[in-house]
């Protein structure tokens, strides 16, 4: 191994954080851009679910709620692209490989949100997965990337606080509301469940994403952890979670639950959920339209710097 390799080995084993201008491997920087890009995109298609509620929230505070959860979301995408962009690739690359589905998105962001009680559902079972997922990218060991996720965490905890609440007024509603929960939850435990992405023992990056430290647990230890967690909280709301085959295992000390339909997972994740087509197609139609607005910001900061090189030139 060369002295480069030995140092970057011997900082990670020493959970001395990677910077962006240390020496990384190949294969570290490329499997770190994949991640942190596809998170990115994630936050920023996820805005889509949800902003097709903000002007159909039964209230103002609601209204006003929601709102400021999908800003949050906008700006955990910019903080994620410009972690990736420390390791050479650009936001242009970037937004190219999602519009042309060479970069993937979460798989849950392919689901339609048909009641309200699904931004309930979204903010409780999704933002719930994403911070059972995201606190330990706190520790990742690329700084940009863990760093990012600090501030993340703190707002993704709000957005599960106001999903959460979100159920509890409507499972302590009326009847017809209280139905309403019990559906949302019926249509997005199982995807939920999915986030995590593929068992362990099909899951290509994770041996080496958790060697590296990128990935501080397996994708199957968050789910389970996630279960147990969430089961306990249905029980809260008087919500049943749909799943025949959920047992507490004293013995494990978890949940059981039953089969996940990971060809289900496959055929979201390789574009044929139900709303796929839609949502890059929003995306992208977003890109073409704000084209004026980078173009403008780009011709500004340019005559900025331009304006800033004359005065230096005169002051010197
Ligand atoms: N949806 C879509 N694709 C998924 C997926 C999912 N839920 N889970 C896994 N995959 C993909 C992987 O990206 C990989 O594809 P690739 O090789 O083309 O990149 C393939 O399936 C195999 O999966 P692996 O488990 O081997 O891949 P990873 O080691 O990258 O693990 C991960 C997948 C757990 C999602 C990991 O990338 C990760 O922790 N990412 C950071 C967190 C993240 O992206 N969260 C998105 C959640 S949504 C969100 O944060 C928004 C918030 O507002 C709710």
């Amino acid at each position: 191994m060369d002295t480069l390799a030995k140092h970057f080995e011997e900082k990670i084993n020493n959970e001395v954080t990677i910077e962006a201008k240390d020496w990384l491997p190949d294969n570290y920087r490329k499997t770190l851009i994949r991640q942190i890009s596809q998170h990115a995109h994630s936050e920023i298609v996820g805005m889509l679910p949800e902003g097709n509620w903000i002007t159909r929230a039964p209230s103002l505070r609601r209204k006003a709620v929601l709102l400021a959860k999908v800003q949050d979301e906008a700006g955990h995408g910019l903080y994620l692209y410009s972690a990736a962009e420390t390791l050479g690739i650009s936001r242009d690359e970037m937004m190219d490989q999602l519009h042309t589905g060479k970069a993937k998105y979460s798989s849950i962001f392919n689901y339609p949100t048909i009641s309200w009680a699904d931004m309930g559902a979204i903010g409780w079972l999704v933002d719930g997965a994403a911070i059972m997922n995201q606190v330990p990218l706190c520790r990742t060991s690329y700084g940009p990337y863990a760093r990012a996720m600090v501030r993340v965490c703190k707002e993704e905890s709000f957005h599960q606080r106001q999903g959460f609440e979100i159920m509890l007024t409507l499972s302590n509603g009326s009847e017809v509301q209280r139905k309403m929960a019990q559906d949302a939850l019926n249509r997005w435990w199982w995807p939920s469940i999915m986030m995590f992405g593929p068992p362990d023992d099909n899951s290509p990056h994770t041996a080496q994403s958790v060697r590296w430290r990128i990935k501080r647990f397996t994708n199957d230890e968050l789910r389970q952890k996630f279960v147990d967690i969430g089961v306990e909280q249905a029980k809260i709301l008087g919500l049943e979670v749909p799943d025949k085959d959920l047992k507490w295992n004293e013995e494990r000390g978890h949940y059981d639950f039953g089969v996940i339909n990971w060809d289900e997972f496959w055929n979201v994740v390789k574009g044929n959920g139900p709303c796929n087509k839609q949502r890059v197609e929003t995306r992208k139609k977003a890109w073409d339209e704000g084209k004026w607005v980078r173009d403008a910001a780009t011709a500004y900061a340019e005559k900025r710097k331009a304006r800033a090189a004359e005065s230096t030139m005169k002051a010197a």
